[in-house]
Order: C-alpha cells, then structure tokens, then sequence
C-alpha cells in the first residue's frame, strides 16, 4: 500500500518558537506553549490509494471545522461539514501530556452524517459531520484532524480541559487562571474580518480556554441562501477548530425556528433543552457559566415556552448556589441586554420587558456578571438591581463585594449594520463607561475563588479599551 506521512511545512519555525516561549519561561505554562505551538513530530499517515467514487475536490474537502465542549464531563464534539455525504473520519491523539511528552497512536473514528438543506430560493444541501472525542485529560493537548478518503484537513492542536459537571469538585491539579474569549454579534464581511484576524494572532499569543459568542451570528446564517452561514464558519475555523466555540442564540438566528443554528452549532443538550442545546450550562475551574436564549421572552412561537427556560434557569442556579463554596463565580451569557444605553428601544421598551423577567432572579441568586449584547456598543454598569447602583465599585477599575449583578454589553465584534449610538449627553447613574465607536471584543480570567479580571479589547485601535477587576466576598450567598 503507498502512503505518505502528513507534512507541516511549518514544523521547523513552529519548534524554534515553541522552544523560544520555553527559554523564556520553562516552568509556567507549558500546556498553553504547546497548544499553539506544538513540536509535532508528523507520524501520521493516510493511504493514498483509496479510490474516491466521482467527486470534485470542493464536494469533499472538509471546511467550516470547530470544536464544543458537550454535556459529558471530558468530551468534546468536532463537527464539519461536506458537499458528498460519504462518511467522514476524524484521527486524534495525545500530543503532549505535563507527565509524558510522548506523542500516543493515532485512534481513527469515522464520523456521523446528517443531512441538511441550508438554502431557501435554490439548494444548498450540507453533510454535517460530527465526531465526539471522550475521556480527554485536563493535562493533556491533542492533535486531530479530520478528512473524507485522502483529503484531510490541516492539523489542529487543543486542551484536554473540558467542564466538569460533578458540582461537589473542581479542578484541583489546574491553578491556571479560566480564561475565555466574549465576543458579540458577529458577522462577515470587512468588520468581521479585521476581528477575527486580530483575535486568532490574541490567540497565538494568550490562548484561552473557551470562546462565547453571545449570539448574532454571521448577519445571518441564513442569508443569501445559507452561503453568509458558510463563509463565518470558514472564517472563523482557524480559531473554532482550537478553542470550544461555545453559542448561544440572537435575534438574527431566528430563521426556521433557529434551525439553521441548532444544525451549525451542537451545543450541550440535556432534557431540558429537549436536545436542542439552547441552553445550558456547565463549571470549569471556579466558576459557573450559564447561557440562555432570550429570544423565548420575544418570539411567542418560539420552539420552548417562556417556563421552561425559566423552571431551567432557577433549578439551575439552585443547584449551583449548593455549590457556590467550591465554584463561587456564577456568569450568565445572552443576547438581548437588561442593561444598556444604546438610543434605541433595545435598551429602554425592550430592555424593561426583559428586565421584569430576569433581573429578580439573576439578583436572588446572586449572579456576579450577566454579559449582553445585541446593541453594537461596550458598556459596563455599576452593580445595580431595580435600576439603583449598588454599592461594590471600589475604583473605576475595581469592585469589591459588589451587592448586585454587574452588566456588560458586549456585541460590538463587527458586522455589516455597524455601530450603535451611545445616548448622549447623559447617561443614567448606574452607567460607568461605554464605546460606541470600536470593534472588538472581551477576555475573561477567572483566577481564583475571589479574584477574577475583564478587559475588553477594541480591533479599530489596537488596544485594551476597558479592564477590571472583580473581587468577591462570601456576603451575596447564603453558605
Ligand atoms: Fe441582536
């Protein structure tokens, strides 16, 4: 049989770098040198002498690759997708562990297929595959890739890191900070671009653990016939293939009863969310993080009732205020804002509507951060419930057992309606600081059980446009 071994042409600059972080600091973070810039050392092969029944190149080619986290505790789903519905493989191994640096075997899974017409005027037919890898290991990077006969993907390089769902433990061998990517309200084109190419060199640079996008995704996923879907998923596959792209849904994936979104992006499903994932939540390191749709409080034909969101949401938080010892950061993630300044009615009718229905429930049990978008600004609050700063702002930079939630809008990452418009001259008195002229987006580090940081960073400057620290007490909860 003829094979050939995988070449990467840019083994040699990749080593020379991974050695020079290494020479700079040994000892912190070895893990992360090597997710980015790992010393590969090829050994994987594929036979080239498969016959591939009568398909172009485009037809089998693997494209729009990423990777989520699932609803089992050290597994990660890796979806992609073709134009021929031939079954698909993905190969994967243990590249790097912080007690064994020897690569393992390579282990092959051939991939499920599922179907799924992505047009609306003509066809635009896609071959959704999806591989689940299991038992991954938090001290561990992984390689894979993932291929159609002999046309294989490049080589993507990940964590092991995955949530863990057992409440009663955290990560206990981890002191690295979580970190995450926040980015809202993102799309293609010009904008869309300038984000991604800054945030993947971020990356190279500070990988993270997971990025959130808050919804409003592509503008939209549906449009022109369901090729704007196509072409966010390729742009952003240098980073979704690396970092869980974990989502939650906007207003613009509404199309078909978000099915164009609930086929793209396979997020955690449990009972509750009847499978859909359109919401959920999960731990990792010292914090909870959980994702809603706010869409169900807009769309009275929307896929779940408003209760059974909300039934989720209490039981959920419930369980992990039992927990809030050992994991005491609680986050929620979703589109539509409570809290924003933007002129239009998104932050005053629709935001008041929202707010009678959420911000109850988020202040009982004590939420530390609720991160927003869909108004295309920056804007950061005070702790504030029922529309009055709380007291926890200790500087303009730092707050300190804040009484209340804190609110941050954040949906400026970029896409074709541009920039919304901040109110001006005055601003209500919970409102710190906002930007209505940036794209960008934010970072997460939540570093221990009382400390955790934010900064957002815009793409038109090329700077760090806002930062904070957050430091807790146990005073919110009742343990
Ligand atoms: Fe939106």
């Amino acid at each position: 049989m003829d094979t050939t071994y995988f070449n990467d042409s840019n083994l040699e600059s990749r080593f020379t770098l991974a050695n020079s972080y290494k020479d700079i600091n040994p000892q912190k973070n070895a893990l992360e040198v090597v997710v980015n810039v790992s010393n590969i050392n090829s050994g994987f092969f594929f036979p080239l002498n498969e016959k591939l029944p009568g398909s172009y190149f485009w037809q089998v080619y693997p494209q729009q690759i990423k990777i989520a986290w699932t609803e089992n505790s050290r597994e990660i789903i890796v979806t992609w997708i073709s134009y021929n519905n031939l079954t698909g493989r993905l190969a994967y191994r243990k590249s790097y562990c912080i007690e064994c640096s020897i690569p393992s075997e390579w282990i092959f899974i051939r991939s499920n297929v599922s179907e799924y017409d992505f047009g609306d005027n003509f066809s635009n037919i896609q071959y959704i595959h999806s591989v689940r890898i299991s038992e991954l290991n938090e001290d561990c990077v992984y390689e894979y890739l993932v291929g159609l006969y002999s046309f294989w993907s490049e080589l993507f390089i990940i964590k092991g890191k995955t949530p863990n769902y057992i409440h009663k433990t955290v990560y206990n061998k981890t002191e690295e900070p979580v970190k995450f990517t926040i980015i809202g309200d993102w799309g293609t084109g010009a904008q869309g671009q300038y984000t991604e190419r800054l945030l993947e060199k971020d990356l190279d640079l500070r990988p993270v653990d997971g990025i959130i996008h808050l919804g409003d995704i592509a503008y939209d996923l549906d449009s022109n016939n369901g090729e704007v879907g196509d072409e966010f998923l390729r742009m952003i596959q240098p980073i979704a293939a690396r970092f869980p792209y974990m989502t939650l849904p906007g207003n613009h994936e509404y199309f078909k009863n978000m099915t164009h979104y609930t086929n793209r992006f396979k997020m955690p499903r449990n009972n509750d969310n009847q499978g859909t994932g359109l919401f959920y939540s999960f731990n990792l390191g010292y914090a909870h993080f959980i994702l809603i749709n706010t869409e169900v409080y807009f769309r009275p034909k929307q896929l779940f009732g408003i209760n059974t969101q909300d039934n989720w949401l209490v039981k959920d938080l419930k369980k992990a205020n039992e927990n809030r010892e050992q994991v005491p950061w609680v986050f929620v993630f979703m589109h539509r804002p409570i809290y924003c300044s933007s002129i239009k009615d998104d932050c005053s009718s629709f935001a008041d509507s929202l707010k009678n229905k959420l911000e109850d429930i988020f202040n009982e049990y004590s939420v530390d951060v609720v991160f927003q978008a869909h108004s295309h600004i920056y804007e950061r609050t005070y702790p504030i419930y029922n529309g009055k700063e709380k007291s926890g702002l200790r500087s303009k930079h730092v707050y300190k057992s804040a009484e209340a939630p804190i609110y941050i809008v954040n949906g400026h990452a970029g896409s074709r309606e541009g920039h919304d418009s901040l109110f001006k001259p005055k601003f209500e008195t919970w409102h710190i600081l906002g930007f209505e002229k940036d794209y960008g987006y934010g970072r997460l580090e939540v570093y221990n059980k009382t400390h955790m940081y934010y900064e957002e960073f815009s793409s038109e400057k090329g700077e760090i446009i806002d930062h904070f620290w957050t430091i807790k007490s146990k005073a919110r909860y009742n343990i």
